[in-house]
């Protein structure tokens, strides 16, 4: 990672934070969406052509209780000292029905999102080891992720952990 220009070096780099992951409950609902609006702020801005405003909450809570409810979908959150750190949005895909494709059970990461101050402190890192281990626990055989090209900082942090840019999807204005 870049280190800021006004950094003192001898507190570099910056301690991990302590915090503890865990699932999600309704009781979050409210600083779940002061993360997801931090996400969605960051996508508004780089990119209007494809992400607006929209009224409401950043996600309502049938929403929210339906990600918590299932086996197939969960929020973990990473817990600080002085609220939620982050959060990690977990879907299980369902399975392909092309013969042709390799049988896999893929858990995607729908949303990751650390709160802006506590970024650079391993919570993300710790979020992605929790994300991998609740696929293991579904028997998934991959984690995916899709990030947008615009996402340097964020591609960086994938790659860091050890993800592989598979797939490339193309788009065309017309
Ligand atoms: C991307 C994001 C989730 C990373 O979380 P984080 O807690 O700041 O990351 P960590 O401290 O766990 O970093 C782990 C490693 O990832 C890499 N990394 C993290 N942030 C990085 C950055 N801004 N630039 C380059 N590498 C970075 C580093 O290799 C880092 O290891 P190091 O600490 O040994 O250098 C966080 O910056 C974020 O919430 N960004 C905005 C939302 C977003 O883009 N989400 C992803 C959408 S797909």
């Amino acid at each position: 990672m870049l280190i800021p220009a006004e950094t003192n070096l001898e507190a570099w780099p910056p301690a991990a934070l302590d915090i503890r992951i865990r699932l999600a409950s309704m009781r979050d609902y409210d600083e779940l969406c002061a993360l997801f609006d931090e996400l969605d702020s960051l996508h508004r801005a780089a990119r209007p052509d494809l992400f607006q405003e929209f009224d409401g909450p950043p996600r309502r809570r049938d929403q929210v209780a339906r990600l918590l409810a299932g086996r197939e979908s969960t929020i973990l959150v990473a817990g600080a000292a002085d609220g939620l750190a982050g959060l990690a949005v977990l879907l299980t895909r369902s399975p392909s029905d092309f013969a042709g494709a390799v049988p896999r059970h893929v858990v995607e990461i729908d949303n990751l999102v650390v709160r802006e101050d506590c970024r650079g402190r391993r919570v993300g890192r710790r979020l992605l080891a929790a994300a991998v281990e609740w696929a293991r626990q579904r028997r998934a055989t991959h984690v995916e992720v899709v990030a947008h090209d615009f996402n340097a900082d964020a591609l960086r942090f994938y790659a860091a952990f050890g993800f592989t840019p598979s797939t490339r999807r193309l788009m065309l204005a017309v």
